[in-house]
């Protein structure tokens, strides 16, 4: 197959707005991934294209992007699995939306990961060490095993209409990450996760729009999650 990839660049040094440009190659199988199109650009075409990767295997995170429309990994999607896909086909790569451009397909991820620490993403315990291991049983540790396989690659927050009108609202990722350990039953600090998640930016500012399951990589029902967050808080007023 030939494939040109209309990508989007910019360099806040130099230009005045984002601009594409396209870079075509040609001889690409089906199992051909987005990931391997920037690695051939960048290392054959154009060493100025900029972007993040890490693992190239679907576990850093690193590799957001928004990819004929929709947000997901590059490294994750083969060509074979792009809608129509076929011999002279455009794929359009850009940014993740919503946060600021670094460079080209690079995002400032300062605001995402601020979001993430109000929520307090670790184990909060009061009471001293047991002698052994803080136990958690199998059916405890079901609760919280597909909140877990988040990666954070905010796919899922810079998809969410609900922060595009506000930018205080705390996002999918963050609200995730509360419900991991908000829900973990060794956690003694459920009220301190719980200060952000029920604040007036919290998950209240979510009206199930579904965008963040869409757009998720690893397949996490986001939306799911967040309802039992709400639950959670309804019935603790009780
Ligand atoms: Fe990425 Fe899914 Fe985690 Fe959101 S919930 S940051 S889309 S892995
Ligand atoms: Fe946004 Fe997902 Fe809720 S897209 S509004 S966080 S269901
Ligand atoms: Fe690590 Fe894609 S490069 S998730």
């Amino acid at each position: 197959m030939k494939i040109t990839f209309r990508i989007q660049r910019y360099n806040p040094e130099k230009d005045a707005k984002p601009y594409f440009q396209d870079y075509t190659l040609d001889g690409l199988e089906g199992t051909y991934r987005v990931l391997d199109a920037l690695h051939d650009i960048k290392w054959k075409l154009d060493g100025t294209l900029t972007f993040r990767r890490s693992c190239a295997h679907g576990m850093c995170g690193s590799d957001g992007m928004k990819i004929n429309g929709k947000n997901t990994l590059a490294c994750s999607l083969l060509l074979q699995d792009i809608k129509g896909i076929g011999d002279g086909k455009v794929v359009t790569i850009e940014p993740l939306p919503y946060l600021p451009i670094v460079k080209d397909l690079v995002i400032e991820m300062g605001d995402f990961y601020k979001k993430y620490e109000l929520v307090k993403p670790y184990l909060i315990t009061k009471t001293p060490p047991p002698e052994m291991e803080r136990y958690q049983s199998n059916e405890d540790a079901e609760l919280l095993m597909e909140s877990t396989k988040c990666i954070m690659c905010a796919c899922c927050t810079t998809s969410c209409p609900s922060l595009w009108s506000n930018e205080n609202y705390l996002g999918p990722a963050a609200i995730l990450k509360g419900y991991r350990f908000a829900f973990d039953t060794r956690d003694e600090g459920a009220q301190e996760h719980m200060a952000a998640l029920d604040s007036a930016d919290g998950i209240w500012r979510c009206h199930t729009i579904f965008n963040c399951v869409e757009a998720c990589p690893k397949e996490i029902n986001i939306t799911w999650h967040i309802s039992q967050l709400k639950k959670k808080l309804v019935a603790d007023e009780m």
